[in-house]
């Protein structure tokens, strides 16, 4: 401003926030193979939902395609941390591809539970959100049909089942707390006899990032989320700040930073998504304090001390 002098801009930095257990080990898990086989090192789909990230692989001599006929013989794959249908894995062996998984043991998990589900004769009506690669690679690890995808408490109206089917549901790791335990309740309340999880299968650090954001959200101006459009818990961070009644914003970098937003803004909220690096974080905050004096305020809902083994083959 005309003085020179930098207006006060109160920050309220929420923790946990950004890299989770299961991004960490698949980014290592890409590192350490291109450690060990030399580059390139093909990725089957963006390792983890981050430009940033996937930029900073590709330096290092990871490849990035979309489907498996993309990879040539001979050469190391990774496979995303949202997991991937049953039939990639198989591709992968049947070309006498050296893969590596690098799916969350939290999506894992999610896996196994329909495989069971389907053992026990139970059809699965799985709550997550159309087209997302985790959506995708649960609903392959069971037969087409078996498993019946809702997304809305209007999906669950429609379902065409009665209370006499056996029915069992499971849900993705990244959806809004709230939003499912509406939709798992309706399920509940219309098929009493549905089994399930006994809250869902939304992960740790899906939620603790949630329950942060409820914290900050109400006494702040305007939220911003470090975190990509596609990142599935990131998009979920932005509506629970909204559903605070406050405006929230979902950033890539520092530089889609609008200084037109913060305008009136005293009290400022800010968060990252799992997928979201620290550095960007850093970067955000730099850019802040580029317009305003800004003062920071940490405020912390949970620790975190999750970690997850690295697959057999990178283990020394
Ligand atoms: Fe896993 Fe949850 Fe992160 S499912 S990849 S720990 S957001």
């Amino acid at each position: 401003n005309a003085s020179g002098r930098k207006l006060p801009l109160q920050v309220l930095v929420a923790a946990p926030r950004g890299f989770c257990a299961g991004v960490d080990r698949a980014i290592e898990i890409v590192e350490k193979a291109i450690e060990r086989y030399g580059a390139p090192v093909y990725v089957r789909h963006e390792i983890v939902h981050n430009r940033f990230v996937v930029e900073g692989l590709k330096q290092k001599g990871a490849i990035f395609v979309e489907e498996l006929d993309e990879v040539p013989d001979g050469v190391p794959v990774v496979f995303s941390a949202h997991g991937v249908p049953k039939a990639v894995p198989a591709e992968a062996e049947q070309r006498g591809l050296d893969y590596l998984d690098a799916t969350c043991p939290l999506v894992s998990k999610v896996h196994r539970q329909a495989e069971r589900q389907i053992e026990k004769g139970r059809h699965i009506l799985f709550i997550g959100h159309e087209g997302h690669p985790e959506v995708i690679g649960t609903m392959g690890q069971v037969e087409p049909g078996e498993m019946t995808l809702v997304e809305t408490l209007e999906d669950v109206e429609k379902l065409p089942f009665t209370q006499d089917d056996a029915l069992g549901f499971l849900t993705q790791t990244t959806l809004s707390v709230d939003d499912t335990a509406d939709i798992v309740e309706a399920l509940r309340v219309r098929y009493p006899q549905i089994v399930g999880p006994k809250a869902e299968d939304i992960c740790y650090a899906t939620s603790n990032r949630q329950a942060a954001v409820k914290e900050i959200a109400p006494g702040a101006d305007l939220v911003l989320v470090i975190g990509a459009p596609n990142s599935s818990n990131s998009v979920r961070l932005v509506e629970v700040a909204e559903r605070c009644g406050t405006d929230a914003k979902l950033i890539q970098r520092a530089e889609n930073i609008d200084p037109a937003w913060l305008e009136g803004v005293g009290t400022l909220g800010l968060t990252a998504g799992a997928s979201a690096p620290e550095l960007l974080v850093r970067e955000v905050l730099d850019k802040l304090s580029e317009w305003r004096e800004v003062e920071l305020l940490k405020v912390k809902t949970a620790e975190e001390k999750m970690v997850f083994k690295l697959p057999r083959q990178l283990m020394d």
